[in-house]
Formats: structure tokens, sequence, C-alpha cells
């Protein structure tokens, strides 16, 4: 029996993967060890098999024994047990929700609905790490990876709308108060139909701009307004995220010669679900029928919303999605820059496509490539 185990399955995306592994009863046909990074020792989550008690994350002796690694510890963990662990001779995969790993030429960025064939090829050849990419990368992907593949993209711009669960599980919760204070300007005004709005404007300005606002994570008011700034600063002037879309857009689809990306990143008021707006120089005049039919056909998640009001109110926005598995991609459109622009807008859930949906699915595909034959 394969042995496989889970590191950071307390976490937000590790909670996430554990919630989708039970949903699709993934936890069978291997032995599944759970380990801590602080709790060695006790019960381990029920997930319908019998598990030993914690085990101690960082004894490489324990984790050598396993044939598989799924982590969603956080890149500081892979940074430090990573190297260790195969300095000490361990062959395993390694599984891996963070950035750490991506971008080392012996890892692949994960994505199977897109790069089915690059990890297949990871596998025929060797390739022991397989790791996650950036939410938005993955997001985008699952969008309109069609259309990379059908050579339509000459270069991409994205702006983005990330949600608070980017940042972490402490940003929504301060995503949360900081709307909770608004609120509470607001509210003496708002219940007097009669009052000015502009004098309701200034006491919620005035709350968001106070020194008691609420902004330990983001450092900035989130809730009543936006952050275009997300990560760390580069020397390109990018951000570190907008820095991401072009680099691990060009992995995983494993182009040979890149296709320039770049946009600009902003940090917005929701809480799971990142928005992008795309637009496209396309490598020629494609009907938009044929974008949409190609984008329609590329997965069983993605689905096309039309360009009315009606329908992009329905479904192209957070509060549609989140939680779910859909990509939406509507407001599909030629810019009147000229029949090779083309624009349209997405929307997925961050911790889902974003996150926990590729790394529960490569542990499937790693499982059934030991296991063949
Ligand atoms: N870096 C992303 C964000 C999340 O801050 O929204 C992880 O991919």
């Amino acid at each position: 029996m394969l042995k496989v185990g889970f590191i950071g399955w307390r976490g937000m995306v590790g909670s996430v993967l554990m919630d989708r592994m039970k949903a699709e009863n993934d936890f069978n046909g291997f032995d599944a060890l759970f380990a801590s990074t602080s709790q060695v020792g006790q019960a381990a989550p029920d997930v319908g098999l019998e598990t030993p008690p914690l085990q101690d994350a960082f004894d490489i002796k324990i984790l050598s024994d396993m044939d598989i690694i799924v982590t969603c510890q956080g890149g500081g963990y892979t940074k430090k047990v990573y190297p260790d662990l195969r300095a000490a001779g361990w062959k395993g995969y390694w599984l891996d929700a963070a950035s750490a790993l991506r971008m080392d030429p012996d890892s692949i960025i994960v994505l199977d609905p897109v790069n089915r064939d690059v990890i297949d090829q990871g596998l025929a050849d060797g390739v022991k790490n397989y790791i996650g990419g950036n939410c938005t990368v993955s997001l985008m992907l699952m969008a309109i990876g069609s259309l990379f593949k059908k050579g339509y993209i000459e270069w991409l711009t994205s702006m983005t709308y990330q949600a608070s669960s980017g940042a972490g599980a402490n940003n929504m919760r301060e995503l949360i108060r900081q709307m909770t204070a608004l609120g509470a300007a607001g509210k003496d005004l708002l219940a007097d139909p009669a009052s000015s709005i502009l004098d309701l404007d200034r006491n919620v300005t005035h709350a968001m701009r106070a020194e008691d606002f609420p902004r330990e994570n983001f450092g900035a008011a989130l809730a009543g307004s936006l952050i275009p700034w997300i990560d760390s600063p580069l020397e390109s002037g990018q951000t570190r995220e907008e820095w991401k879309g072009f680099a691990e857009t060009n992995k995983i689809l494993g182009n040979a010669t890149p296709i320039p990306i770049d946009g600009i990143c902003v940090r917005i008021g929701t809480m799971r679900c990142h928005s992008q707006a795309l637009t496209i120089k396309l490598t020629r005049d494609v009907p938009i029928h044929e974008i949409e039919s190609v984008i329609a056909d590329a997965n069983d998640w993605v689905k096309l919303v039309p360009n009315t009001k009606e329908d992009t109110l329905k479904y192209l926005s957070p509060a549609a999605v989140s939680g779910g598995l859909e990509i939406p991609v509507g407001r599909i459109r030629k810019l009147n820059t000229g029949p090779e622009f083309l624009s349209l807008f997405t929307v997925g859930d961050q911790l889902l496509w974003g996150a926990a949906e590729p790394i529960r699915r490569i542990l499937k595909i790693v499982i059934g490539h030991l296991t063949a034959g």
C-alpha cells in the first residue's frame, strides 16, 4: 500500500483540500499519515481511514518513509524541510501548494485540465516535484488556457480583482472587521432616511482613515477602498504577483517561446474569489463565435456567460461563484481598438481551483501513475 503523508491540512488551503478529498471519496487506496509542526501525538483528523496519531512534520526519518508527501503548510516549511529530505536520499513525490519550489527546474506546476500533457511527460521523465500554481494564474488558465493552446494569443494583460483569502485567513477576518467598522460609522445616518448622503460619506471616509481602523494585516483600508499592490516589489517595477503572471503561465504551458503577459494586481474587498479583466492581442482576427466555442469546450468547469447585463449580474461575480468550482467567463467582445483585440472577464474561487483542487487532482494522478501496471 502506498504511504501518503499530509502536512498543513489544518490551515485554510489544507482544510479546503481535506473537505474536497472527503467529498470525492479520495481517502482510499493508500495509507494516510498526518504530520504536524505543533501538535505531535494528538489524534489525526477523521478521514474514514485508520490513521496513527499526528507525527512530527520535521522528522526527516518519518517523512522519508512516505511515497508521497502533500503539503499545504507554506513556503517556510518547504524551504526548511524539503532540502534535508532530498539530501537524506528520499526519492518520493513532493506535492506542494506553496510557491517555494514552483520555478525550480526540477518542478512541474500542476493544473491538469490545462497541462496534463506536461504532467504526464514529467511523470514519464521521473520528475518528482509537482507544485500548485499561483491562484490568479491558475484561474486565468482554467478560463482561457485553450486560447493559448490554439495559438490565438500574441500578448495579454490581466487586471486583477483579488480576494482577501489570497492574503490569508487573518486578512479575511480583518476585511470583515473593517466592514463592521464602516457599518458602525454609517449606522445612525442610515437609519434616518432624511439624512444627507454627503454626511454619510464623510462619516464612513473618516472611519476608514481613523487611527484605530483595523488595518494590521492589510496595512490599509480594503473595505470601501482597494489596494493596487500584492506581494513584494521587484526591480522591474512589477510586484511579485504581477511577475508570476508571466513566469508561471509560460511554465505551466511549457512554452519554449514565452508569451508576453503583464498587468496590475489589485486587492479588493471580496472573501475568496479572484476576478480578472483580460485584454488579449490575438494573433489574428479570430471571430467571436470561434473564441467562445474554444473557451466553452476547454474543460468541464468553464462556463460561458452571455454578454448581457442580466447574465453578468447573475453569474459573473464572486457572490455567484464563491465556494464552487465553476469558472465563468463573460463580457467577451472585441475592443474598438481593432478586431485583433479581445476583452473578457472571469471569476474563480481562489481556494478551490486557485489552490486546493490542482493539488487534490495531482495526488490522484501520481497515485494512478505509481499503481499503474
Ligand atoms: N498570491 C495570491 C494573492 C494568493 O495574494 O492573492 C496565492 O496564490
